[in-house]
């Protein structure tokens, strides 16, 4: 396909939603056509899920529905939103990818990664992404980052269904998304998120601007 899909990973409130904004602004900026989406979400049949994946009240939500829905929303994203921006050439940003699903239901709920893979290239048709930022920082500080904006948007507080999980549940995920960028170095690039946005933003300006030369 003649298009660029770039994808950003990290634990909660590692600025992922953030950074993937301001990417697309820049590259808008540059005169690329860009296109962002996230998951779950990014569709209405993909935001309609989210909906449910999140919410809270859910705590009956199984493993295995909660594993199958994340797949649904994929499988719809790849189909309405990244397959035509890639075919139509266009860079396309997505906010969470492949990579959640092999951290969050592979290292944090213990499923077979095997397994994972298999369902991830059922959802994907075969479509991975160019390059994967990673945002790594301690899921600590993340989860307070979180919290602070849940409050700032006048939400309840109590967190998201994942964010709700316990703190060793967020050290498996960063152990994961670690391993997994270590083991497809080409795919990935790691930042550790220590800096302010601004900063943040202008490491990542630098990892899509070499890899969009390099093309
Ligand atoms: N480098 C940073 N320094 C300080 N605060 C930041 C930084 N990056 C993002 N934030 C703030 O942290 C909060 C979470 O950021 P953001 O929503 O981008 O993270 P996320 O990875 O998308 O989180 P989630 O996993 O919950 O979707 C926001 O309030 C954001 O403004
Ligand atoms: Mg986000």
């Amino acid at each position: 396909m003649k298009g660029t899909f770039i994808t950003f990973e990290g634990g909660e409130g590692s600025g992922k939603s953030s950074q993937a904004r301001l990417l697309a602004e820049y590259l808008k900026e540059k005169g690329y056509d860009v296109e962002v989406t996230r998951e779950p979400g990014g569709t209405g049949i993909g935001d309609a899920i989210r909906a449910i994946l999140l919410n809270p009240e859910l705590s009956e939500m199984g493993n295995v529905a909660e594993l199958l829905l994340l797949g649904a929303s994929r499988a719809q994203n790849v189909h309405e939103r990244i397959e035509p921006a890639l075919a139509r050439g266009a860079v396309i940003v997505c906010d969470r990818f492949i990579d959640s699903t092999l951290a969050y239901q592979g290292y944090g709920r213990d499923f077979d990664l095997g397994l994972l893979k298999s369902l991830n290239s059922l959802a994907t048709g075969g479509v991975t992404p160019d390059l994967t930022i990673l945002l790594d920082l301690p899921p600590e500080v993340g989860l307070e980052r979180s919290k602070a904006l849940d409050k700032a948007e006048a939400k309840q507080g109590e967190g998201d269904r994942f964010e709700q999980e316990d703190i060793e549940f967020h050290r498996r995920l960063r152990k994961g998304f670690l391993e997994l960028a270590d083991a497809e170095p080409d795919r990935f690039r790691k930042i550790a998120v220590q800096q302010d946005m601004e900063e943040t933003h202008k490491m990542v300006v630098e990892i899509v601007e070499g890899f969009l030369e390099g093309r």
